[in-house]
């Protein structure tokens, strides 16, 4: 389990030296980079109820990417929302209450901490009829190995920035990515180091810089082609 520190009132890692997400707030991140970033909205509106869709994020860290998704999916459509979130060094269930006290739906994020085993390395969770969440609780290059090839729709690029977390963005996690993404799946990530564009286009990927959010003047977007 890993000790959680809270710094000028942000979530902080010592073990990477970096914050869990920008001082805009996780949820105003959540919702300008990983769920406008891929079309979430618009994706999930065109499934009917029997559809399912599969998101993948590198670094499931608070969780707020997961409980921001889950809002967003649950007003937009009836269809089956599988989201897998990888992650080494989980954090104490007071950890994700303290984060996220003023998330709108405890309901969501109670179910969610009586749910996690964190004795397992791969967890499947049913929040609802709706919702669920495939926890691997692993490093990302064996936890990619058990995902399926051909199997994901969008994919969340989470994982601390490459100066301080190099594992998380290198090329053979881009290629893992490549492999686990379905022709035309989406990527979106905060970061635009030229060494991450390099790995997710020698992978495969088309990527492209858009406008940021927040203070970063700009994030990154993709495709499998
Ligand atoms: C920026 S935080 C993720 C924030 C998260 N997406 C959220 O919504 O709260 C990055 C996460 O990546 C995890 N991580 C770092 N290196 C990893 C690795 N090699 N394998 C799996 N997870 C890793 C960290 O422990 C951290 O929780």
């Amino acid at each position: 389990m890993t000790q959680l520190i809270w710094r000028d009132g942000l979530p902080y890692s010592e073990t990477y030296d970096d914050i869990y997400h920008a001082r805009a707030g996780a949820y105003a991140q959540a919702e300008a980079v990983f769920i406008s970033g891929n079309d979430i909205i618009a994706r999930a509106q065109a499934l009917g109820p029997g559809d399912e869709f599969q998101i993948l994020e590198t670094g499931f860290g608070l969780g707020s990417n997961f409980l921001q998704t889950c809002l967003a999916w649950s007003h937009s459509t009836q269809a089956r929302l599988c989201f897998t979130s990888i992650e080494k060094h989980p954090l104490a269930s007071s950890d994700y209450q303290q984060a996220h006290q003023l998330f709108p739906h405890q309901d969501l994020l109670n179910s969610l901490l009586e749910k996690l085993d964190l004795r397992l390395t791969d967890t499947l969770i049913h929040l609802n009829s709706q919702l669920s969440l495939r926890y691997l609780h692993a490093d990302v290059l064996w936890a990619l190995s058990k995902i399926s090839s051909g199997s994901i729709d969008v994919l969340y690029l989470d994982g601390f920035a490459p100066s301080k977390n190099p594992h998380m963005w290198s090329l053979p996690v881009c290629q893992e990515l490549f492999r686990v993404a379905k022709p035309q799946a989406s990527l979106a990530t905060w970061c635009v180091a030229s060494l991450v564009r390099q790995n997710l286009s020698e992978a495969g990927f088309v990527v492209q810089k858009v406008a940021g959010f927040a203070d970063k003047k700009e994030m990154l977007t993709g495709i499998k082609p």
